[in-house]
């Protein structure tokens, strides 16, 4: 192993070439409870381009680098790393780290690699799917035979989400922003996607589900979807927060919260306790990594670009032309 690493960093804020630079940094080492990982990939999150913006700093204790999924190889274990060996090809949620060759990881944020997948599929698993697992089928309590609205359904949150939902026995409707995002929203899973600039989804929703209202929502969008999410819950509906892309303010009628018994919920996954991380990591490797290895949920690879290249991948998140994930590569 060399003493030094190659990593990008986000100097200052601004455009993508302008701040993301390639440097060298000394190569990190495994703490207590964390294995070492060599990575091969790592994927490119909505929250990178954010923080790059300098609008979600990362969280004390954790690092500066971009990238919060990796996929790799063990190449050192601290003490008290749990099962894994040197030599594994593991795939990892991490605080920040993951645009560079090395990355210490928790224990118990690392996954194996699912069996026939690549080190690029594999990398862009952990972010969407610990994300999508917590909120939808936890806080959101989603259950076989209820119907689930995904917002951002060709995100790498909302390509997750219908997969992952509709392998487990739920109803899915999604969003998006073009006739070819739909199509392949449908392609995943979904049993109708919705084109929201060119039909009101709460009028769509309440078409398809014979006015009664979906179970479970899961917005990144915010502001006027708030209200609207709203008024498209069923009875007991879940209603489950985790980005505003759109704006985090909004005058709202609140009062079907009462008269429909509405929860209306949230997380973040970063600033999340390991110890939190890895319970999501273990319902994970028991629900989900088997559909994942019968070739059941596939992430969805819309492109990958070398790591000295990660200024055009935050272009291209930033274009929103993408379908799924996009990933870098060491
Ligand atoms: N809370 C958490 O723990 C957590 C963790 C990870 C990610 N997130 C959040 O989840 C979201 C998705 O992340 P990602 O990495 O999957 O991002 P991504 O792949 O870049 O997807 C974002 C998608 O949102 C859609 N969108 C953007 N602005 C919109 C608007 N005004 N109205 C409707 N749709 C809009 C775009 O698709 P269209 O072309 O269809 O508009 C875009 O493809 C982000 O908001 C991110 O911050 C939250």
């Amino acid at each position: 192993m060399t003493e030094t690493m190659r990593c990008v960093e986000i100097e200052g804020k601004g455009g993508p070439p302008d701040v993301l630079k390639i440097a060298t940094r000394p190569r990190p080492a495994a703490g207590e409870g964390e294995v070492l990982i060599r990575v091969a990939a790592c994927g490119v999150n909505r929250p990178d381009v954010l923080q790059r913006q300098g609008g979600y700093p990362p969280p004390a204790g954790a690092s500066d680098i971009p990238g919060l999924e990796v996929a790799g190889i063990v190449a050192a274990r601290g003490a008290n790393a749990g099962a894994w060996n040197v030599g594994d090809p593991v795939c990892a949620l991490v605080t920040g780290g993951g645009y560079a060759e090395y990355v210490a990881a928790p224990a118990p944020q690392c996954l194996p690699v699912p069996k026939g997948l690549s080190p690029i599929e594999a990398a862009g698993i952990p972010e969407t799917f610990f994300t999508v697992w917590t909120n939808v089928f936890e806080r959101g309590r989603l259950q076989r035979d209820e119907t689930l609205l995904v917002h951002g359904g060709s995100s790498g949150i909302g390509t997750t989400a219908i997969q992952m939902a509709s392998r487990l026995g739920a109803r899915v409707f999604a969003t998006a922003g073009s006739a070819d995002k739909c199509a392949a929203c449908e392609r995943l899973g979904a049993a109708k996607a919705i084109n929201y600039r060119e039909t009101d989804f709460v009028a769509a929703v309440k078409e398809l589900t014979g006015g009664t209202g979906v179970d479970v929502i899961l917005d990144m969008v915010g502001a006027d979807y708030i209200e609207r999410n709203i008024r498209s819950l069923a009875v007991e509906g879940r209603l489950v927060q985790i980005g505003f892309q759109k704006g985090a303010k909004a005058e709202v009628n609140f009062m079907p919260l009462m008269l429909k018994r509405l929860t209306y919920t949230g997380s973040t996954l970063r600033i999340q306790s390991a110890a939190s991380k890895g319970r999501i990591a273990e319902a994970l490797r028991r629900n989900v990594w088997p559909l994942i290895e019968a070739g059941e949920i596939r992430p969805v690879v819309h492109a990958t670009f070398p790591l000295d290249r990660a200024a055009d991948a935050h272009r291209l998140m930033e274009s929103n032309a993408h379908i799924g994930k996009i990933i870098l590569t060491t």
